[in-house]
């Protein structure tokens, strides 16, 4: 199922050399933008009409008399009336004849159908085209039975709302916001279907929904999201890096909990509702005698996915999880892509990233240097599928 591999491999036969950096406008973009044109390489981004003023003008590349840029890390923006336009036989035709190579985000997965991402688009991605859907928690493969095959602790799985014993996570889609989460936490069957009743009343979850909802139990502890990345162009003792670690700012949960508890009970009922809408990230670093086990969940990652989605899991990936009271962190999502948060190393980089190459890596710098690197040694069909 899906493209050969080699079908795509060919195309590049007729790129251009070093290619063009292309990513769809929004999620992670301008980390991947800025770092294309920091390893000297050309950016592109595939925006949609009416949120495109980022890149088209606030971040547009402004080059001086010499040719220089002097200002902004987007050199070229291609409007599209919707996002999934790139996908048409003529986007495509464009994307191949400017020698572009798409750097998945959760925007292109979310906006292009998976099944034409797998099957229709030939394009060049960097990274692994086969990995995306198993960000699909419906899928009867996902990422959860990956992580299960891999050996890496996730929060134990709750059988149903009936079986809810300890304070428990229920992930579903927003009802009418089908790209946002409709997510609560129940401690018993209870609050369960209490929370249900009254959650339903407001539309913020659909009834259909909750049949097929993930229940979990809820890790009491700080989110870290590890930001790795894989190169399959180096020793396999070197392949794995750690580039980064992000935590995420969620709407008014993060608003609630900076509120004293007095005041939070004095709200509104319907304002103290969670709701898990990312708005924003921030930086951290883990504390030290906890790298050892992160890098473990790391190296089992890639390994599980080599043997379970050939080549593997290729660039950018990054495991969300919450340390839990001893210490240990326990992985509740997984991106098979550039993470949500990376764009707070962009030009920057991070601790992590930078100690280990001696200078500012971000992660979209990391990508291009990656392309760039795999070009001049021509072998750009090992770093795409
Ligand atoms: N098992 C869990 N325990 C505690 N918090 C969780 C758990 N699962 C998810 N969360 C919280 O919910 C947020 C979104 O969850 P996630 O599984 O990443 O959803 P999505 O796939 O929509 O990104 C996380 O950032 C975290 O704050
Ligand atoms: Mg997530």
């Amino acid at each position: 199922m899906g493209l050969p591999r080699e079908e795509i491999q060919a195309l590049l036969e007729r790129y251009p050399t070093p290619p063009v950096v292309a990513t769809v406008g929004s999620h992670s973009a301008l980390d991947v933008a800025d770092g294309a044109v920091t390893e000297g390489l050309v950016s592109l981004v595939l925006a949609e009409a009416g949120r495109e003023s980022t890149y088209s003008r606030y971040f547009l590349t402004v080059r001086g008399a010499g040719g220089d840029r002097v200002r902004g890390c987007v050199d070229e923006v291609w409007v599209l009336p919707h996002f999934s336009d790139l996908a048409s036989p003529a986007s495509q035709e464009r994307l191949r004849t400017r020698g572009a190579l798409l750097v998945p985000n959760r925007a292109l997965s979310s906006y292009v159908p998976l099944g034409t991402i797998e099957n229709d688009l030939l394009v060049p991605i960097v990274g692994s085209r086969s990995m995306l859907r198993i960000e699909e928690r419906t899928e009867r493969e996902n990422y959860y039975t990956l992580l299960e095959s891999a050996g890496i602790p996730t929060p134990p799985v709750v059988s149903g709302p009936d079986a809810i014993d300890g304070l428990s996570i229920v992930k579903l889609p927003h009802a009418s916001r089908r790209l946002e989460r409709g997510f609560f936490t129940a401690a018993n069957p209870t609050e369960y279907h209490t929370k249900v009743k009254h959650l339903v009343d407001r539309g913020i979850v659909a009834r259909d929904d909750l049949a097929r909802a993930r229940i979990e139990r809820y890790v009491v502890g700080p989110v870290f999201n590890f930001n790795f990345f894989f190169s399959p162009l180096v020793p396999r003792a070197e392949g794995l890096e750690l580039l980064g670690v992000d935590e995420r700012r969620e709407s008014n949960l993060d608003g609630l909990v900076r509120l004293p508890a007095a005041q939070q009970l004095e709200l509104p009922e319907a304002d103290r509702i969670p709701v898990y809408t990312v708005v924003g990230h921030g930086t951290l670093t883990v504390r030290e005698s906890i790298l050892d086990e992160v890098f473990r969940l790391g190296e089992r990652f890639v390994e599980a996915s080599r043997s379970r989605y050939p080549p593997g899991i290729l660039g950018p990936f990054c495991l969300q999880t919450c340390i839990d009271a001893a210490g240990h962190p326990v992985v509740f999502d997984v991106a098979a892509r550039i993470g949500g948060g990376t764009n707070v190393h962009l030009g920057l980089g991070h601790p992590y990233g930078n100690a280990l190459w001696r200078g500012p890596m971000s992660t979209g710098r990391r990508i291009a240097l990656e392309i760039r690197r795999a070009s001049s040694e021509g072998r750009l069909a090992e770093v795409i599928t």
